[in-house]
């Protein structure tokens, strides 16, 4: 029994001890402002005074460091950690990407994988997932997470958190998985981050929240707070959100990391007057362990002695540790994800680049595909490949590539190439670099251009410009790619655009005059190969947009669950007194659950069971979805409700539920789904969730602005 033996063990500690526990020290690299402790790092680790190291890997040094854990009085092991965000040796795409293939089973495959070679590499917990809602593509942290959607976002979460974590904490093919950042930190103001949140209670619970819960109740063995505030209070010294909501409403038995240095923020803020009054407040606010702070290391034991700090808020941080430790069977054997045989196999296993390239081909989307230019499946005489990430191999694991080996990845020019082999003449010419001012390499693309049949284009933000810290006040395609684009296509040559980046960006000349347009995000190490496959047609695109692509800078934040005001636009009312802009409708460029695919998709027969809902029932609705093109393909059909009148206007549209369905040509599936009455709940301040009685609206669609089938029911 656990309990047991953390009491026990607890039982023999001293304070010191204990506060050794809730200790986090970077080890190797630096992942934030990095703090001088070099001096006293391995000496506090044989001292018994650190719980855990981030920052490490690698089976060779986590069992030299362990080792010196092991040196310490009570022998108690440390917790390695690592930012495993998108894969680890293998690399899939970025988790932005991942969710344009709203393929929960393929999500889940990604995060195994990523645990499984991780764990083999000594890791015993990922800073993973990140749940974060993301509605502002300025903020760079997009790239890390699910997109603008509660609902997509909250069923992603749970895939994440199962495939990271296996069936059971402790098999040496998963490590502990991480929700974060607790809470709200996509809303931060302008997309800044580290900035500010200010929030409703509705907006945090109906939208913010339900992520996080999803990952709780999907078993997440820890969460990490944030930087930002929530109004006025900063995350990690925020009681509401770690002690009521999380520990004590959600009865979460995990424990809570802060992020980096985060403790020592709360005194930048203006929130504490020093770092021992930082400390105080985020132990008692319910932060069990410092990631890199000091902030425990160095005032816990005087707040304890001074009676400021109760010793049981210090054993309970203690006890969520140790039983987690417990639970990975480090105190059985604390070597046990550190084995040499288990890594030299597990990092050359071939099958993980397969799952990768798969999952890959999964998440990329095609935005536009005029006269059914793709799938170019005859092979062109000669096709020109511009632009400055054709080659590109380092950018395409963006962020957070922490162990692979960037030169192993297939860019899309080795994709292209292996694809059409001797078939077809390639040319390329590099136009420009991503950021740059020069147009030194215009004419040559041009020359190359006009040789071609066909031109593809591979644009976009460098791998940098997404992840922590990157926040771009400017989301448009950087440098001087989209004249590059404009020059190309005045050849009237066909131009294929392919466009890579972490965030939705705004191009307006290529949505409008390209061919077609494949966007692709960053998708790892299997990029080339994945693309190739896509562009010749081996694979039919299935990804949906999970977040809303605006037309101009000035539409930020644009989501599709907005609500209706008071003078909605309507096609032929014009916009005189109207809730719009002058220079710019409302409608984004692309739309939330939009994506092409090389065949269509016919929608018929909507039927909703029951007219009227009754206490605890279930409304099932059912339709059938035909293939009506002429290619094999999955459709990703979407269910949205409305809740036309309540007491808190409610937002035109709300996914719950969704399918991917695969259909041969001509084949027709009746798709089938249910709504359960708590999703027809709406969170009212100082009330809680509820539900009314009243008119709703159910609508199915391939996207949340191309919805094909209605109906309408009651709940009584
Ligand atoms: O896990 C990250 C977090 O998301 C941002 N700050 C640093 C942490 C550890 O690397």
């Amino acid at each position: 029994n656990i309990d047991l033996r953390v009491d026990s063990l607890i039982k023999l500690m001293t304070l010191k001890e204990k506060i050794g526990q809730l200790n986090q020290y970077s080890g190797r690299d630096a992942t934030g402002p990095a703090t001088d402790k070099k001096k006293f790092l391995l000496d506090d680790i044989k001292n018994g005074m650190v719980g855990s190291v981030l920052n490490i890997k690698g089976v060779k040094d986590t069992r030299e460091i362990q080792a010196l854990a092991l040196q310490s009085r009570l022998k108690i092991p440390l917790l390695f950690s690592l930012d495993v965000i998108h894969g680890y040796k293998t690399v899939f795409p970025v988790p932005l990407a991942e969710s344009a293939s709203w393929d929960t089973l393929a999500i889940r495959q990604s995060a195994h994988v990523a645990a499984t070679e991780a764990a083999a590499s000594g890791i015993h917990w990922t800073f993973a997932p990140m749940v974060d809602i993301g509605r502002d593509p300025r903020w760079g942290r997009v790239m890390e997470g699910a997109g603008e959607d509660a609902y997509l976002g909250s069923v992603i979460a749970r895939a994440r958190v199962l495939g990271f974590q296996g069936e059971k904490l402790g098999g040496t093919d998963a490590v502990m998985a991480c929700a974060k950042h607790f809470a709200a930190y996509g809303a931060a103001i302008a997309g800044r981050d580290y900035n500010s949140v200010d929030m409703s209670d509705q907006m945090l619970n109906e939208v913010y929240l339900p992520p996080f819960k999803a990952a709780a109740d999907a078993g997440v063995a820890t969460f990490m707070n944030s930087f930002n505030t929530l109004n006025g209070i900063p995350a990690t010294g925020n009681s509401y959100l770690q002690q009521d909501i999380l520990k004590r409403d959600w009865a979460y038995k995990g424990f809570v990391v802060s992020d980096w240095g985060s403790i020592n923020e709360m005194v930048t803020w203006g929130f504490a007057k020093n770092q021992t009054e930082a400390a105080k407040k985020a132990i008692l606010a319910g932060n069990d362990m410092d990631m890199e702070s000091l902030a425990y290391k160095n005032n816990l034991e005087k707040l304890v002695n001074l009676g400021e700090v109760k010793v049981e808020a210090v054993d309970n941080a203690v006890r969520r540790i140790l039983y987690k430790k417990f639970e990975l069977g480090l105190f059985d054997d604390p070597y046990k994800f550190s084995v040499q045989a288990r890594e030299d196999k597990v990092m050359h296993d071939k099958s993980f680049a397969l799952i990768a390239r798969s999952v890959a081909e999964k998440s990329i989307v095609l935005l536009k595909n005029d006269k059914q230019i793709l799938p170019l499946n005859n092979a062109p005489a000669k096709i020109a490949l511009i632009g400055p990430l054709v080659k590109a191999k380092q950018d395409l694991g963006s962020t957070w590539t922490v162990y692979s080996d960037t030169t192993t990845y297939t860019s899309v020019y080795e994709g292209i190439r292996d694809k059409y082999g001797n078939k077809s003449k390639l040319s390329y010419a590099r136009g420009c670099d991503i950021s740059d001012t020069s147009s030194a390499g215009f004419n040559e693309a041009l020359a190359v251009a006009k040789e071609a049949d066909v031109v593809i284009m591979v644009l976009g933000e460098a791998g940098y410009m997404s992840g922590e810290a990157k926040s771009r006040s400017d989301i448009c395609l950087p440098g001087r790619q989209e004249e590059l684009f404009n020059l190309v296509k005045a050849t009237g040559k066909k131009v294929i655009v392919v466009l890579m980046a972490g965030r939705p960006m705004i191009f307006n000349s290529i949505a409008d005059k390209a061919d077609a347009i494949i966007y692709a995000f960053w998708l790892g190490s299997e990029t080339g190969n994945s693309l190739a496959n896509v562009i010749s047609g081996s694979y039919n695109p299935s990804g949906r947009l999970p977040i809303t692509f605006p037309r101009a800078m000035g539409q930020i934040p644009v989501f599709y669950s907005y609500a209706n005001t008071g003078r909605p636009v309507t096609e032929h009312s014009g916009i005189k007194y109207k809730s719009a802009y002058l220079d710019l409708p409302n409608t984004p460029r692309y739309a939330f659950g939009y994506g092409l695919s090389y065949t269509k998709f016919g929608y018929s027969d909507i039927k909703l069971d029951k007219p009227v809902l009754l206490g605890k029932d279930d409304l099932n609705i059912s339709f059938t979805l035909t293939n009506t093109g002429s290619f094999s393909g999955s459709d990703v059909v979407q269910l949205y409700i409305q809740d036309k009148i309540a007491s808190v206007v409610r937002p035109v549209k709300e996914l719950k539920n969704f399918a991917k369905v695969m259909l041969k040509p001509g084949e027709s599936k009746l798709v089938t789904f249910k709504i359960k009455p708590n999703q027809l709940s709406f969170y009212k301040s100082g009330t809680g969730w509820v539900t009314e009685p009243g008119a709703f609206k159910v609508m199915v669609g391939s996207s949340s602005d191309d919805i094909r089938l209605q109906g309408d029911f009651m709940v009584q």
